[in-house]
């Protein structure tokens, strides 16, 4: 075996696990261990709950969880649990959410609720037979899950309907598309299982009225994490007026740069996608938070965000004579029932924390998010720049990486005013302040 290579590395204990890693691919094998270690959860109960999350698991990844207050949505004021490594993140979405509460916060509203599975399969038959026999078929084949169904069903959802499709690209090739309502869970699991126990029966009827002839083989069952049907709108809106100053521009001067700024990221794709990135700064940070899954989150948004072929802003923004609006729509597949959303014990308090809302009113929540960090990134862009607010953040980042002292730290940020911040430029000045010529009693 090549060195670095195991085999039955899972098998190993978590102290195990960890002491191969560190004698393999450490330079300091006992600090590294102490380290790793350091990070276990004090309650041994706590921890199985954590490691119950994946598998192979040798320590935790703390991450930083905060709350950008003063969020009202449709009326209702919310603390926003937000999980993100960026500095300036929450404080944007906490300035944004601040400046919206004067001017009539921000409006959402759920769109459609659609979920989408998919059954790929390859047939020999033409499409016009295979189609006639799947319609025909079509009610015995979707009941054969009531069993697995009964459940969504008596909460109001289950499956909507279903088409077979052909694909001229690919020979053979045909997809069943099931529509799903899975309510207040996300449905993953849920439709995975439907999916797989109706592929079953398909293959199982299929076989029984063309016998040999049949050549019906399953590829694959899955969800699709693109729900364009699953859809949610946020939006602010004011006169002009009420926008106020901004940094020295006019309501309306500021509104026009704004929306010109918006303008770019509907017509060209690299701003686009940073202007996205961005967005999603304060969605996948509450996403995270409520333990959703972040990945379908933004893979489903960067899917709608090319929907007609090229990749565009997910926000727009409209100013006529007399107001500003600005809005994003988005789809998403979220939930506040299932997967880790109530077994994370921080998860758990995040949705407390936003008064245990169903997921069409955490849809509303996590958009209105987005947006807010959408404005406030815009609004720096086009008024001071959006390196005044990061370099505040990054200085003080930098500062307790060189282990400043209080005192090193105002005068520091005094300093850097009106400079521009770098590790150098921290690390020299504070080898200037720590040097034996400076009197020591004013650094410490
Ligand atoms: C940085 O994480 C996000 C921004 O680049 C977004 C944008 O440019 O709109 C500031």
């Amino acid at each position: 075996m090549k060195k670095g290579t195991i085999k039955g590395f899972s098998k190993l204990n978590k102290r195990g696990k960890i002491k191969w890693i560190v004698e393999n691919f450490f330079k300091d094998p006992e600090a590294v261990m102490h380290e790793l270690v350091s990070y276990w959860h004090g309650s041994e109960e706590q921890q199985k709950v954590l490691d119950g999350f994946s598998e192979n698991t040798i320590s935790n990844f703390p991450m930083p969880f905060s709350v950008a207050p003063n969020f009202v949505i449709n009326d209702q004021v919310y603390a926003i649990p937000m999980v993100i490594e960026e500095s300036s993140v929450v404080a944007a979405a906490a300035s944004a959410a601040r400046y919206w509460m004067d001017r009539g916060g921000f409006k959402a509203t759920v769109l459609s609720t659609i979920k989408v599975g998919q059954i790929h399969l390859s047939c020999l038959q033409d499409f016009s037979i295979l189609s006639s026999w799947f319609d025909s078929n079509k009610k015995a084949i979707l009941d054969s899950c009531c069993d697995v169904t009964a459940n969504m069903v008596e909460r109001g959802g289950g499956i909507l309907g279903a088409q077979l499709l052909s694909f001229s690209e690919e020979e053979d090739y045909y997809q069943i598309r099931i529509q799903f309502e899975t309510c207040d869970s996300m449905g993953a699991n849920f439709i995975n299982t439907v999916l797989e126990t109706i592929a079953q029966t398909l293959v199982a009827r299929h076989q029984n009225d063309f016998g040999d002839q049949s050549h019906l083989q399953i590829i694959m069952c899955i969800l699709s994490n693109y729900t364009p049907e699953s859809l949610v709108r946020a939006s602010v809106s004011c006169p002009i007026h009420k926008l106020g100053k901004v940094a020295g521009l006019s309501p309306l001067q500021f509104a026009h740069r704004f929306a010109k700024a918006v303008r770019i990221a509907e017509i060209d794709p690299y701003r686009a996608t940073t202007h996205n990135k961005g967005i999603f700064n304060g969605i996948d940070a509450v996403v995270l938070a409520t333990g959703n899954d972040f990945r379908a989150v933004e893979a489903c948004g960067h899917t709608y965000a090319a929907r007609d072929g090229q990749y565009r802003s997910l926000s727009h923004c409209m100013v006529d004579e007399t107001h500003f609006t600005f809005w994003l729509e988005i789809p998403m597949a979220i939930g506040t029932v299932g997967g880790l959303t109530k077994i994370h014990p921080i998860a758990k308090r995040s949705i407390e924390m936003l008064g245990n809302p169903s997921a069409q009113q955490l849809m509303q929540i996590i958009t209105a998010v987005g947006l807010a960090q959408n404005f406030a990134a815009i609004r720096s862009l086009v008024t001071t720049g959006i390196q005044k607010g990061h370099m505040k953040m990054h200085l003080s980042n930098l500062l307790n990486q060189l282990k400043a002292t209080e005192a090193e730290f105002r005068m520091a940020v005094e300093y850097f005013k009106d400079k521009v911040v770098s590790h150098k430029a921290v690390h020299d000045f504070l080898s200037i302040l720590r040097s034996p010529d400076v009197p020591q009693e004013e650094t410490e």
